[in-house]
């Protein structure tokens, strides 16, 4: 083992020979410093295990099942595409190593640098001890300190690097759907959108939109006119994204697949051969994205959707996911003909349905193609987490070569170290209740990985939404970075106009609430890209005691704000947890309102067609008047809403939304503040750096529930 430091606050401890995942952003200085544990090794596998006393809990893990504090479940590292996420799984698409261990008195961060599995058992088979498991002996491992959890966070993003920042219009609504199949049904939601005035920034396109399911192809018949039709939509501020996926068709005369074929861009099998597997089109062979020239190859086919007008694109299936293999479907077949006229009983039929009922994504798959990553030869299952990561880093290269500015990419399949290209959606959730909860718990933890531009599917990909539970989920997504309402095909409709005049009018409002929050957002996301951190923060990284603790249906959001959503059904209110006296703020009916509550347990009357949070003492916040689509979104004057007794400031982050200018200094700063004066009295000020800042109207809650008002010219 050879130990090193990257900062004053991280340690690395290097075991064996690992591949370079190009995810640890600094050099390291190599000295004498001694790991505090012990690394076990047996079979090949390496082991670490933490005893957990009571007051112990764990945090992170990325995109995850289960709660917000980790412990009482297994959890695995493996990039997964598990369409049906229920409360056994064990992992899902991302693989994020980075998790704090931390009890009353001391927190401590670990990334475990590795490219395969690790499997975490934190408290489960054993309630007292947080288990470990490595597939492997080649790794590094990072222990992180700080002052709190917050500042570990920070410490963290250091060593890993700036995230990627979207475009202004990626903070938009996106409407989305598997089986919006022509230009009539895109240009169908568009024009429904825009009757009946809800701001939209865009409509994804699934694949639907493609030729045979190929990569970089469009369909004639179903989109005759494509560059005319983005080009139309885009004047209107409402942009097109498609998705691509990770395999190749397999078709000669198809330029993708020829050029990967002349190229030796696909990934092999032990035979040298391109693997086959098969996804959407059928047999596909997967581009080795680990390669270099593979990854610069592929990069460059975004250009075909670029030169279409295209500024935004959606990465699937790049865990990668796999329907089946050539070897796989043909022992099934072989099963099948051999159980003809049989009288199969128990067990002979099990193993026969499960040859075909647990055909997708096998593990044996990922054994039996290769990569070569510096002169050495692994098999997928070895670096497996590094497949999507490199696919998006391929895409974020080729789309900022082409666009010349900024792009709006997420990728299904997600390691740490992605977060420098691109943003991620957490896949195919249902339309369950629990999956709105989940929706709250898997935010913070995000945000540890170093990933802003994040969000899930608004109203649940599978099963059917309700308009309640749309409208629900709604209210707690107009403040994630990334807001798109996605279902699959086969599915209740579930745009936000599908389900009747009043859910409609509902869901207007509460787009049109993210479009007036919009600036604060953009602002936040600024913020955090200059300083690292997180946006979503658990109660418990800042206050104390158990009920911050088991409040995991709440959330911080930047220094500002509480969320609280409703996550439950038939509710007309819930029970939230105030750690300190905060303002209640009513965003509901076009009327901000605002009232003071005290710290304690209160119950809070939440109708359906409300929308409430909770602001922080001696915080403000700007909001802006909505608007159809960013494009539009008037800068001129800004509303700043605040609980003040004494004084609180916020600095409002903003740049030209587009340019890659804010890496060197291309952000403007407008600071706003607010004082209180002995004679109730408001006191303000704006120092803007901000080019179109023209009015400023200030409405506070002072601490005695007087409403304050001031407006000022700048
Ligand atoms: C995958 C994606 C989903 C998409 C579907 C069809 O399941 O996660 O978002 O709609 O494929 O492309």
């Amino acid at each position: 083992m050879k130990a090193f430091k990257l900062t004053e606050n991280v340690k690395g401890y290097q075991f064996g020979n690992p591949v370079d995942t190009g995810i640890i952003q600094l050099e390291k200085e190599f000295g004498e410093y001694v790991l505090p544990f012990e690394v076990k090794k047996k079979d090949g596998h390496s082991f670490i295990a933490f005893p957990l006393t009571d007051a112990d809990r764990v945090f992170g893990l990325g995109p995850n099942l289960g709660g917000i504090n980790k412990r009482g479940r297994q959890y695995e590292s493996y990039c997964t595409d598990d369409p049906i996420h229920h409360e056994d799984k064990t992992t899902l698409y991302g693989a994020h190593n980075f998790f704090i261990l931390e009890d009353d008195d001391v927190a401590t961060g670990f990334f475990i640098d590795f490219p395969s599995r690790i499997r975490y058992d934190v408290g489960f088979t054993d309630l007292d001890s947080f288990s470990i498991d490595i597939f492997g002996e080649d790794f590094g491992l990072y222990i992180i300190e700080g002052e709190s959890m917050k500042e570990i966070v920070v410490n963290f993003h250091e060593i890993i690097g700036k995230p990627y920042m979207p475009p202004k219009w990626g903070l938009g609504f996106f409407q989305s759907r598997w089986g919006y199949e022509t230009e009539n049904d895109i240009m169908k939601v568009y024009r429904t959108f825009r009757e009946k005035d809800i701001p939209l920034d865009g409509i994804y396109l699934d694949l639907d939109y493609m030729e045979n399911f190929k990569d970089f192809s469009v369909s004639d018949d179903r989109f005759p006119n494509f560059r005319e039709f983005a080009e139309t939509l885009k004047e209107d501020g409402v942009r097109l994204i498609p998705i691509i996926d990770a395999g190749v068709k397999i078709e000669e005369g198809y330029d993708v697949y020829d050029e990967g074929i002349e190229g030796g861009h696909f990934v092999l099998d032990e035979t040298g051969k391109p693997y086959v597997a098969a996804v959407w089109p059928g047999k596909v062979h997967f581009p080795d994205f680990l390669q270099e020239k593979t990854r610069k190859w592929f990069g460059d086919k975004y250009k075909f959707l670029t030169d279409l007008g295209i500024e935004g694109v959606w990465n699937d299936m790049n865990e990668p996911a796999i329907f089946y293999d050539k070897i796989s479907l043909q022992e099934g077949i072989d099963a099948a003909i051999a159980a003809k006229g049989e009288n199969l009983g128990v067990l002979p039929f099990f193993a026969l349905r499960d040859k075909f009922q647990n055909i997708g994504n096998k593990n044996e798959y990922y054994q039996r193609f290769y990569h070569e990553i510096e002169g050495r030869k692994f098999t997928n299952e070895e670096v497996h987490n590094l497949y999507g990561y490199n696919m998006t880093v391929s895409a974020s290269e080729g789309l900022k070569k082409h666009l010349g500015k900024r792009h709006v990419l997420i990728s299904r399949a997600s390691s740490i170290g992605m977060h420098r290209y691109s943003g991620i959606w957490t896949g195919d959730n249902s339309s369950w209740w629990s999956h709105l909860e989940l929706n709250v718990k898997m935010l913070p933890s995000l945000n540890m990985s170093g990933f802003y531009y994040v969000g899930a599917d608004t109203g649940g990909f599978g099963g059917n939404a309700s308009g309640e539970l749309l409208t629900r989920w709604m209210q707690l997504s107009i403040f994630t970075p990334l807001l798109r309402n996605h279902s699959a095909i086969g599915c209740a409709f579930q745009e936000p106009y599908s389900f009747g005049d009043k859910v409609t009018g509902y869901n207007r409002e509460l787009i049109k609430a993210r479009y007036m929050i919009l600036p604060y957002l953009y602002s936040e996301m600024l913020k955090t890209h200059e300083d690292g951190g997180m946006m979503f923060i658990p109660l418990s990284f800042e206050f104390f005691g158990n009920e911050a603790l088991i409040a995991e249906d709440q959330i911080l959001f930047g220094e500002e704000l509480m969320l609280a959503p409703v996550v439950r059904s038939n509710a007309k209110g819930r029970h939230v947890y105030l750690p300190e006296e905060m303002a209640l703020i009513d965003f509901s009916r076009e009327k901000v309102m605002m009232k003071i509550m005290k710290d304690g347990v209160q119950y809070l009357p939440y109708e359906l067609d409300d929308l409430k949070f909770f602001l922080r003492r001696n915080r403000i916040m700007p909001y802006v008047m909505p608007s159809a689509s960013v494009k539009d979104l008037d800068m001129t004057e800004i509303h700043i809403i605040g609980f003040v007794d004494t004084e609180a400031s916020y600095t409002l982050y903003d740049d030209d939304g587009e340019s890659y200018d804010y890496e060197e200094g291309g952000i403007n700063r407008t600071k706003f503040s607010v004082r209180v004066l002995e004679d109730g009295d408001l006191d303000v000020r704006v120092e803007s750096g901000h080019p179109v800042i023209r009015r400023v109207f200030f409405t506070i809650i002072s601490g005695n529930e007087e409403i304050l008002m001031k407006e000022v010219e700048v």
